[in-house]
This record gives C-alpha cells, structure tokens and sequence, in this order.
C-alpha cells in the first residue's frame, strides 16, 4: 500500500512513520499541499492523505480518479476542503473524527486567558525588564457569560472547563442535546447576551460568516470572539472594523478566513501581502496562532493510529467506519451502515 502524504510537517513524521511501517504501509512525505497544481504527485499511489488547507476539490478528484488513486485519509476532523459529493462513486474518503476534543478546548481557554490578563504583553514586557502595570488590567472570567457555538466534542469539552471557571454558559446547536442539561438559546439571543462567545461548529454553508457586521452590531460592546474552528467563520473584515469601532473588545483567531496562504509557514523576513491579516496583527487586542489547537504529544499520536487504521480497516474490510459518505445522511438504507462499500 503506497501513500502519498501531502503538506507534511516534522511533526507529522514520527507518528506516521511509526504506525505506518508497524502496518506495513509505504508513506511518501511531500512538503507541498495537494491542490491542482500539485495534484501529479499523487500518481501511481494508492492513497493520499491530506490534512486542513490541501484542496480536494472536483478537478483534484477527477485527477486522483484517473490516477487510479482509491481513497483520500484526512488527518484531521474538519473536511470543508473535500468535494465530498463529487468523490461519491470515484474515490473514497475517510477522516479522523476525533483527536483530542481536550486539545482544542485548552488551547481556546489558553488563548482566553491570554488575552484577558494580557500574558502575551506581560511576557514580551518583563523580558526587557520592564515591570511596569500599566494598560495590564484584565477582567474576571468568573460569573460572566460565554456562549458556545456548537456543542459537540470539542465545545462540551470548552464548556466544562468555563464551568470550572464559575462562568454561566450559553449555548446553540443546530442540532441540540436536548438531554445535556445545557442552556440552549437561539443564537440572536447567545449573540446579544455573551460576554465570550466561542465557535465550535464546522464550516458549512450556514455557518460560513456567521460572525458578520450585523452579528457583530448585535453583539455587546467588548465582546471577546474566540475561534478555534474554520476562519471562513468569521468575516475578518467586518472583525477589523469591529475592533476598530471598540465593539469587539478582543479576538482569540487560530483559525483565520485566507490562512491556506499564510499558516503553517515561516514568513519573518517576508512582506506579508494579506492586509486584513497583518492589521488583524497588528491590534493590541487580537491574538492569533497559527491554526495550532491541535498541536498536542496526545493528539499527533492519535491522528496517526486513527488515520492508518482507517487506511487498514478499508484495505481489508473495503469500507472504513471513518468512511465520509454525502448519501448516509439522506438515505434510509445505507450500505455504510451494514458495514459494506459505499460503492
Ligand atoms: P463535532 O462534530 O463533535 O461537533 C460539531 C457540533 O457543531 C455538533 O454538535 C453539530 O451539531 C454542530 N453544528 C453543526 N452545524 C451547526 C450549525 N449550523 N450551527 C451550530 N452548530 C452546528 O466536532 P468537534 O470535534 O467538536 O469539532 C468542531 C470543529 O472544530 C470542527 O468542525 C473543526 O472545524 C474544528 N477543529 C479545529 C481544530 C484546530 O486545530 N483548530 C482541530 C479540530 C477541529
């Protein structure tokens, strides 16, 4: 089994490189992402693996597809960048569900706490000795309110931690648990009365700007916006003009709208010619990393195991339970779900 593994890191290698030769699987690391351009690689391996910003779109597809490739391994949960209905019948996709929800959680109230108590300009001040308090002053998190968006792995794993910090919690779900014991709230309602508002659902249609200038207009004077998610989430222009107007009173961004461009490289030394991203910067109140939620010794191993795993269990079985298929959710009858091949 022969895989071509695009837009890989050194982190990525110890993992697969272990769990890949224990099952017998030939891996390929290609530095560069997949996309039409790159898409010529792939030829003459059985699988690709692909992570957040690879583009697997219907003209990659249909390349893949004539390449004889059979199946796409996301090592990741979001797959936003996948034409999955143009793969139906063409080539087979698989991702990891779930990593590390805790991951992801502790990073969004890293980069909270952050930014509420000004870590990241104390660190860079007493490293120049200079001690001074001046413009430091935080809030409490303790009895204010955070609305979460999206109350699946990673949001309930959000919430339970904002609950330990004595925060009453706010959520919306399009597809609530009604059993949770969680407050649900129309997401107008979770916009207007948040302190903190954090996203936790994936990118779909719906949910693609969903913080826009009106949301924001709705939204109470210093809100702090952290997201975690998908940048397209976020208008980041209507953001910058929030932040400039004083109504947004801090962002938490590891995830940004163009990042495919930007993230995961080194550009110290370059001209950074995204404006948006480098006034976004530039803001004393906006804290950005670099799509790094993930980044933990717990997940890396667990995204390595699940996505050779998904790769073995569809080498032996021809389906995988990790199988991303556009028709299970439409159809009653589904063959995925008598453990059998999509197509
Ligand atoms: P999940 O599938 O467990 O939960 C997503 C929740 O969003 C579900 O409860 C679902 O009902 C809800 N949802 C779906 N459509 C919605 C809508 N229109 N409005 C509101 N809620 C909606 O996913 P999980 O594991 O909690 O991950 C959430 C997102 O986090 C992923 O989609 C991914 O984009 C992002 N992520 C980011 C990472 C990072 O490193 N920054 C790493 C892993 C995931």
């Amino acid at each position: 089994m022969r895989i071509a593994l695009f837009d890989a890191k050194p982190y990525d290698r110890p993992g697969f490189e272990k769990y890949g030769s224990e099952k017998g699987l030939s891996i390929t690391f290609y530095e560069t992402k997949l996309n039409e351009d790159t898409v010529g690689l792939a030829r003459g391996f059985d699988g690709v693996c692909v992570f957040v910003n690879d583009t697997v779109n219907a003209a990659v597809i249909d390349k893949l597809h004539e390449y004889g490739v059979g199946f796409v391994a996301l090592r990741c949960a979001g797959y936003n960048n996948v034409d999955v209905e143009h793969a139906f019948g063409k080539i087979h996709v698989f991702r990891v569900p779930a990593y590390s929800p805790y991951a992801v959680a502790e990073h969004a109230m890293a980069m909270l706490l952050t930014s509420v108590r000004r870590v990241h300009k104390a660190y860079n001040r007493t490293r120049e000795f200079n001690f001074s308090l001046s413009g430091l002053t935080g809030f409490d998190l303790h009895g204010k309110t955070v609305g979460v968006v999206g109350t699946g792995k990673i949001g309930r794993v959000f919430i339970d931690i904002c609950r330990g910090f004595g925060m009453e919690v706010l959520a919306y779900d399009k597809f609530p648990a009604n059993d949770s014991g969680l407050n649900y709230v129309p997401l107008e309602e979770l916009m207007e009365r948040s302190d903190v508002i954090s996203f936790h659902c994936p990118l779909t249609e719906e949910t693609r700007h969903m913080v826009n200038r009106e949301s924001i207009a709705r939204m109470k004077k210093g809100v702090v916006l952290i997201n975690t998610s998908r940048g397209e989430l976020i208008d980041a222009e209507a953001l910058l003009e929030g932040i400039k107007e004083r109504k947004v009173g801090a962002a938490c961004l590891d995830v940004y709208e163009e990042e495919s461009d930007v993230f995961f490289q080194d550009f110290s030394g370059h001209i950074v010619d995204d404006d948006t991203l480098a006034r976004l910067i530039s803001m004393p109140n906006v804290l950005v990393t670099s799509h790094q939620a993930f980044l933990t010794e717990e997940a890396l191993k667990s995204i390595a195991d699940t996505t050779v795993n998904n790769i073995i269990e569809f080498t032996e079985h021809g389906t995988s339970e990790n199988e991303l298929c556009y028709r299970c959710g439409n159809i009653e009858d589904c063959k995925q779900k008598r453990r059998q091949r999509c197509f």
